[in-house]
């Protein structure tokens, strides 16, 4: 029988390509989406009219991470094998201007989920979606001893989800694991995260259609990786013998201001003529620098990540490219073997 898998934040980056992974891998996929007065499927949407016929095991079901009792319904409803938990507000700039929900969806809600787990006695695996940001002002390169300090309200929220997940493993010998993973972008990365906002606006600016990108701090280091690798690696942490948290990273660093003049020269152009500095676009408080190191996963399991930052660029320069000249949403295959 084919294993059922729920994801949390099945609309998001992460989400959409690891749907299409378990799809591919002949997963029952269900996700949890929340209702918006726009449609808000737009990175999923192709995966109902799949040649492999995956509409049928594809199911989705309205919820919202501060909805705790909706969460008790649809898990004893569904009875997953496997919760991937991706669901959060992931932004942390608009965290400062909204500290209490971003603690309530990111913090709160995980802990909504793993008590619905419980409380449905169900026997089945589960992934956090930690994060790099929990780091925060410790010094790189980062691993799975590295201290947390985070610097943000986002940072601190996800501590909280990640102590939590530990804790319930210890606690109740849950099958937990948190993946603490870098950032990692892709062609369906949201607009408003850097690396999105970069080749978006070098795509523009090659066609004529803007002459100018604002930013803020571009001295920020970031080990920038290619979202379905780390995907790819989410699905091996659950199928491994132990419940353990690993570090995805690709272990190299870049600043903002790299990645900015990698996108320009993609297309012939000067990034010192085309940008400017715009304080909105600063935190009150920065995290400096961000190296993984992901030796763990490595020795654990072989995962080493094939896509480095000047591909990725390059891909998703490439791909905003495409979107503009085909005038709307292009969604892309992953560039990696076994995707296409
Ligand atoms: P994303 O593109 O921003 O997607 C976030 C998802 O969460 C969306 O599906 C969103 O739904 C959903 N969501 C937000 N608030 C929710 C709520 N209250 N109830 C239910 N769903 C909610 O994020 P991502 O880049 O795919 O990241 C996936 C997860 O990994 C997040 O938890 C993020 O914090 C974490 N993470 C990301 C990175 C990275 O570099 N990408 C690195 C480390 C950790 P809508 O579509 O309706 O907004
Ligand atoms: N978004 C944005 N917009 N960031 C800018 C800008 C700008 O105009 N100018 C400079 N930056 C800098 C930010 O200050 C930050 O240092 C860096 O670019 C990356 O910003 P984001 O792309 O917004 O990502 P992030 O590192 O803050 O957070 C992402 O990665 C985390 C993992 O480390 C998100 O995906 C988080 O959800 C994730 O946990």
């Amino acid at each position: 029988m084919a294993k059922r898998a729920l994801i949390t934040g099945i609309t998001g980056q992460d989400g959409s390509y690891l749907a299409e992974l378990l799809l591919l891998k002949g997963y029952e996929v269900h996700g949890i989406i929340r209702r918006a007065s726009t449609v808000n499927t737009r990175r999923i949407d192709h995966l109902y009219v799949d040649p492999h016929e995956s509409a049928v095991r594809l199911f989705m079901h309205y919820g919202d991470m501060v909805d705790g009792s909706r969460m008790s319904v649809l898990l004893s409803e569904i009875r997953p094998d496997e919760v991937y938990h991706l669901a959060s507000q992931s932004h942390v700039r608009v965290s400062f201007d909204e500290p209490e929900y971003t603690a309530n969806a990111t913090g709160l809600g995980t802990i909504r989920l793993l008590e619905a787990i419980r409380q449905a006695r169900l026997d089945c695996r589960f992934y956090q979606a930690s994060t790099s940001e929990m780091f925060g002002s410790s010094a790189p390169p980062q691993n799975e001893d590295t201290l947390f300090q985070p610097q943000s309200p986002y940072g601190t929220a996800k501590v909280f989800a990640h102590c939590t997940t530990k804790n319930y493993r210890e606690a109740y010998g849950m099958f937990a694991c948190s993946g603490i993973l870098f950032n990692h972008e892709s062609p369906r990365r949201g607009e408003t995260f850097v690396t999105r906002k970069i080749t978006r606006a070098v795509a523009r600016i090659k066609a004529g259609l803007d002459e100018h990108l604002w930013m803020g701090n571009i001295d920020a280091v970031r080990d920038w990786g290619y979202a379905p690798e780390y995907v790819e690696g989410m699905w091996r942490m659950l199928q491994a013998d132990e419940p353990d948290d690993y570090v995805l990273a690709t272990g190299d660093g870049c600043t903002v201001r790299d990645f900015l003049a990698m996108a320009f020269d993609a297309v012939g152009l000067d990034w010192e003529r085309h940008v400017r500095f715009d304080e909105r676009y600063l935190r009150p408080s920065e995290v400096g620098s961000l190296i993984g190191d992901p030796s763990r996963a490595k020795v654990a399991w072989g995962w080493d990540p094939l896509v480095r930052t000047p591909e990725l660029v390059k891909i998703m320069v490439n791909a905003d490219i495409l979107a503009l000249e085909s005038g709307g949403h292009v969604i892309d295959r992953p560039e990696l073997p076994g995707w296409a």
